[in-house]
């Protein structure tokens, strides 16, 4: 019998996010319906991330506990898509994954699901130009949406994997951004998240990103949110652009990776910390109340004591307002993997737990300094006890607050008075 019923779960950033709603729009069109439990699926699809190890070994053991599904359904069928399926390809297929799919072969799903009825398919083929033009996502929330700016990767960091999974960089017309940008605002988003590997690389003929934004802020959205910076390539003109237009959030993620311009050199990152720091004081100086977080990576191979003593040291400086924060994690295919002098992994353990804590005591810091302040809040939906709300500053920052008349809905932006923080959350009431 031919499957019906498609239920798809992800993992991983943004990116991956959005192109499950690109998947969910592929299967819609072929005349699939999406659900969103894996308990009535007859084709269930694993969206996944290959950045780090435990992030595969996750997939591992979803895919084992899954697979006893099958004992009461022999016809379901699995599939893993995304990242993880780019980089091992052939080698996940088995008895119980009969489909696998990298993130470029998208369109070719419904093909690759009705030739699984009888066999096992996969394809792995990355494409330079494929960005799916005309297939508008479906969305999964009716306040915020992400939209691609573009696609891949050409900056070959030494630890990561995402140009070998993602491919070339290719960035989409600005036409298309602008027309869904306007789309997403008269079907009433409130917010969407510009998305890109290195947004600020973006280039359609004479428009790079500072100009991609200015026309994407003329559009009159509510806020508009862009990921990922690259230090190297962020100018001032961006940081101009944000500070000038009212609906570009004034937060700014901006991955340093580490502190050390050694450690810089063998992650290939193309800048120096006294250049970082120099961005971040530019950005702080010109955008009003900006907000900057970033991505820190502990124990590449060959960093000292002396090197971590230094990512810790911009940490202190810097005071970032929020930080993703990793230990290195080893990559087969990677520069990096090739580097000597690897760093036990009980020390990169210890370095992540120790700059962990100090990066939570600065945010508290930080998030104290915010009680007594009024902040524009853009709801997202009600708080985990039912009685209050949930939604994020224009900063980025989580608030839950509570409102006594009924003025508050999902989507809107209401006044929220801060009078408290738990650290990473603002908590607060409407005003
Ligand atoms: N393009 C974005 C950037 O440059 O920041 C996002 C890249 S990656 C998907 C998100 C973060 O994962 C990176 O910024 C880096 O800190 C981390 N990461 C990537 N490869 C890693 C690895 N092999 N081990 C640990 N962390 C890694
Ligand atoms: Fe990976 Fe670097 Fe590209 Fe980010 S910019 S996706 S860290 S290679
Ligand atoms: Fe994203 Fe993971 Fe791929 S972080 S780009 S889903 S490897």
């Amino acid at each position: 019998m031919k499957p019906v019923t498609v239920y798809i779960e992800t993992y991983g950033c943004q990116m991956n996010k959005l192109d499950s709603e690109y998947v969910a729009a592929v299967l819609a069109g072929s005349g699939y319906t999406l659900v969103s439990g894996y308990a009535g699926a007859d084709v269930i699809l694993l969206n996944t991330c290959g950045v780090r190890d435990n992030a595969e070994q996750r997939i591992h053991g979803r895919v084992g506990e899954l697979s006893s599904l099958r004992r009461g359904k022999p016809e379901l069928l699995f599939g893993i898509i995304g990242c993880m399926a780019q980089r091992l390809g052939e080698k996940l297929l088995s008895d119980v994954v009969r489909i696998v799919a990298g993130p470029d072969s998208y369109r070719k799903l419904p093909d690759m699901i009705e030739q699984a009825l009888s066999g096992q398919v996969f394809d792995t083929i990355l494409d330079r130009e494929e960005t799916y033009e005309g297939i508008e996502p479906v969305r999964c929330s009716g306040t915020s949406a992400w939209v691609a700016v573009m696609r891949g990767c050409d900056n070959f960091c030494s630890y990561c994997v995402v140009p070998y999974t993602r491919g070339r960089e290719r960035s989409i017309p600005v036409k298309r951004i602008i027309g869904e940008t306007a789309r997403l605002r008269d079907s009433g988003f409130r917010e969407i998240t510009l998305l890109g590997q290195n947004v600020n690389s973006y280039r359609d003929g004479d428009v790079d990103f500072a100009g991609l934004l200015d026309r994407v802020a003329d559009t009159g959205i509510g806020w508009i949110r862009f990921l990922t910076s690259h230090p190297k390539d962020l100018t001032e003109d961006i940081l101009g652009v944000m500070a000038r237009r009212s609906n570009i959030c004034n937060h700014l993620h901006l991955p340093v990776q580490s502190g050390s311009d050694r450690i810089l050199t063998a992650m290939n990152r193309k800048y120096t910390i006294s250049e970082y720091k120099g961005l971040i004081n530019r950005a702080r100086e010109m955008v009003g109340g900006i907000n900057i977080s970033t991505d820190l990576i502990f124990g590449f191979p060959g960093e000292t004591e002396d090197d971590f003593r230094a990512t810790i040291g911009l940490m202190e400086t810097v005071r970032f307002d929020f930080a993703f924060m990793y230990r290195y994690s080893e990559r087969e295919g990677t520069k990096a993997s090739l580097l000597p002098d690897k760093v036990p992994e009980e020390i990169r353990i210890e370095r992540l737990k120790e700059a962990i804590a100090l990066q939570n005591s600065i945010m508290r810091g930080r998030n104290r300094e915010h009680i007594g302040s009024v902040f524009v809040v853009l709801v997202k939906g009600t708080s985990k006890d039912n009685h209050g709300w949930y939604g994020f500053t224009e900063t980025n920052i989580p608030v839950v607050f509570y409102a006594r008349d009924e003025t508050v809905n999902i989507g809107s932006f209401v006044n929220v008075r801060i009078d408290e923080t738990t650290g990473a959350t603002l908590m607060g009431t409407c005003v």
